[in-house]
C-alpha cells in the first residue's frame, strides 16, 4: 500500500517527536522517579530503567530503523545494512529493558507476567525476534531467491507493522498501568507527574503515527535509481 505521497516532511516529524519522548521518559524517571540503576536496594531505581529502554529500543530505535528507507537517500544496499543494525539494536536494548521490568519484579517479591501489559510485551518482543531472524536469514544473509524475497517482502513490511504497533500499543498500556499505581499510592491525578506522564504516552502515540505514515509513503529516490548519463 502506498499514499502517494512524499514521506520525507513525515520523517522530520517522526525524529523531532522521537526525541521529544526520549526526553520526556528521561525527565521523568530522573527528575520524579529518582534515577536509575541496574544493582540498588531501592528496587524502584531498577524498574526505572524499564520505560526508559523501551522508549529508547523498540519504540525509537524500531521507528528509525522501520523509516530508514524512507529518510535517507543512500543505496539501497547500505540503507538495508542501516535497517538491519538498528532493529538489532533495538532488539538487544529492549530485552535488557524487559529484564530490568522482571529482575524488579523478582527482586521485590512481585509475581511475574500476570497483566494484559506483560503478556502482550512478552508477545512483542518474541514476534520482534523472530522478524528480524526471518528478515536477515530471508534478505541479508544467506540470502532467499529472488523469487522468496518478492513473495516474502510485502509479508515482512505488513508483519513488521503489526508488530510496530503493537509495540505502541503495549507502551501506552505501560504508562497506564504505572501511572494507576501511583495514582492509588497516593500522587496527585491532576499534579505535574501525571500531565508528564499522559503527554508522554500521547507524543509515543503520535510518533508511532507518523512512523507507520511515513512507511506507507514514498521514499525518496535512491542513489542508485540514477542511472550515468
Ligand atoms: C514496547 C514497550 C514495552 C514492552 C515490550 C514491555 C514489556 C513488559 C513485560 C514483558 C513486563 C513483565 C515483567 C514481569 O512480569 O516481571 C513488563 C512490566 C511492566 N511494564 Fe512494560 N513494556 C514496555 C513498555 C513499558 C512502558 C513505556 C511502561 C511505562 C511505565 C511500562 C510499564 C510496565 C509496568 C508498570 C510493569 C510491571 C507491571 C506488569 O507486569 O504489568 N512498560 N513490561
Amino acid at each position: 500500500m502506498a499514499l502517494g505521497v512524499t514521506a520525507v516532511p513525515f520523517t522530520y516529524v517522526v525524529h523531532v517527536l522521537g526525541v521529544v519522548a526520549i526526553i520526556l521518559v528521561l525527565v521523568w524517571n530522573i527528575h520524579f522517579r529518582g534515577g536509575l540503576a541496574w544493582d540498588s536496594d531501592n528496587k524502584n531505581l531498577i524498574f526505572n530503567l524499564h520505560p526508559v529502554l523501551m522508549i529508547l529500543s523498540l519504540i525509537f530505535l524500531g521507528g528509525e530503523a522501520i523509516i530508514s528507507y524512507k529518510s535517507l537517500p543512500l543505496k539501497k544496499e547500505v540503507k538495508k545494512v542501516i535497517h538491519l543494525t538498528l532493529h538489532a539494536i533495538a532488539l538487544a536494548l529492549g530485552i535488557f529493558g524487559i529484564s530490568a521490568a522482571f529482575k524488579n519484579h523478582n527482586e521485590s517479591g512481585i509475581a511475574n507476567l500476570y497483566s494484559l501489559h506483560s503478556w502482550l510485551g512478552i508477545s512483542v518482543i518474541s514476534l520482534y525476534g523472530i522478524q528480524w531472524l526471518y528478515g536477515f536469514v530471508i534478505f541479508f544473509f544467506p540470502g532467499g531467491t529472488p523469487a522468496i524475497r518478492r513473495e516474502s517482502l510485502p509479508w515482512h513490511v505488513l508483519f513488521g507493522l503489526f508488530v510496530y504497533v503493537l509495540a505502541i500499543a503495549t507502551a501506552s498500556l505501560g504508562f497506564l498501568e504505572k501511572l494507576t499505581f501511583l495514582e492509588n499510592s497516593g500522587l496527585a491525578k491532576y499534579g505535574s507527574e501525571a500531565l508528564l506522564v499522559n503527554f508522554t504516552a500521547v507524543i509515543t502515540i503520535l510518533f508511532g503515527a507518523f512512523v507507520v505514515l511515513s512507511a506507507i509513503s514514498d521514499a525518496p529516490p535512491a542513489e542508485d535509481d540514477y542511472a550515468p548519463i
